[in-house]
């Protein structure tokens, strides 16, 4: 099957803006940490993204969302059948409810973005299974960030283990390149065919970030407020998105700040 060869189109990036979008991914996973203990139940997903604008402000950075085509938040909060680019608004989040995060800054002109989940008060366990294997998805898309792996072996495998798992891969939202730019080339489809696509290169940024349904992958757009993105048949989706840099080593996970990564020296 024929593909769209985007490879020349992939910014490799030099040491000093693998440093810069390290920074702006930290500062964004900071924010994803910051938020956690206001996570719960009766909170609302506004209040939520205020304190999360206020870190971002505080820090020196700039929420990347606000503005974007018009986006009118500093980040998106999708709740439960919520697949992603829910906009913050008076709902209250109640017990039992899964929530996913995204936060995009940009400090001194470089991206970082991130997402994670959260679960509000008692979960039900059919809910957390969902989490949990979405996370396991992610964590297996970036097993495949090696240098000379085919791109789309990484939503080969990703899709792989939602099927496994008796789940469905959302198609129309991908992940992306990052970095300079919110979006860059080249996109990272999380159910793909295995072994086409570009080859993975050192310097390449890219984020990872599986939408994963435990019903039906179809999604759908809210006609009246043009963003947040709905499973089609109502039932759960959940999201996590880390921002990968390609060595010829090891995976650098930019907006990973669990594992204390020193800045690699040998990149290239
Ligand atoms: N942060 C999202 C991503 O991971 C993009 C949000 S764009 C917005 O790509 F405009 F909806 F905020
Ligand atoms: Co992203
Ligand atoms: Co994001």
């Amino acid at each position: 099957m024929a593909f769209r060869d985007t490879s020349s189109k992939i910014i490799i990036k030099t040491i000093e803006q693998i440093e810069g979008i390290r920074a702006s991914s930290i500062l964004a996973s900071q924010a994803l940490k910051e938020i956690e203990p206001f996570v719960k139940p009766g909170a609302s997903t506004e209040y939520l993204n205020s304190i999360c604008a206020q870190f971002i402000k505080d820090n020196g950075a700039i929420a990347a969302t606000l503005g974007y085509h018009g986006y009118p938040k500093e980040t998106c909060i999708s709740v439960n059948d919520v697949i992603c680019h829910g906009i913050p608004g008076k709902y209250e989040l109640r017990d039992g409810d899964i929530v996913n995060i995204d936060v995009t800054t940009i400090l001194k002109g470089y991206f970082g973005d991130t997402s994670k989940m959260y679960l509000v008060g008692e979960v039900p366990e059919h809910a957390q299974k969902l989490v949990k294997t979405t996370k396991e998805c992610l964590n297996i898309g970036i097993q495949q960030c090696i240098e000379g792996n085919s791109l789309n072996n990484i939503g080969y495998y990703i899709n792989k283990h939602a099927v496994a798992n008796g789940y469905s891969t959302v198609y129309e939202f991908c992940g992306h390149g990052v970095g300079i730019k919110f979006h860059e080339e080249p996109e990272i489809c999380h159910i793909a065919e295995k072994g086409t696509g570009p080859l993975l290169k050192p310097g390449m940024i890219f984020t990872i970030e599986p939408m994963i349904n435990a019903g039906k992958a179809r999604s759908k757009v809210d006609r009246k407020d043009g963003w947040t993105a709905r499973t089609i048949d109502g039932k759960l989706s959940a999201q996590f998105e880390h921002t990968i840099c390609i060595t010829k080593g090891e995976p650098y996970v930019l907006t990973d700040i669990e594992h204390a990564y020193p800045i690699p020296t040998d990149i290239f």
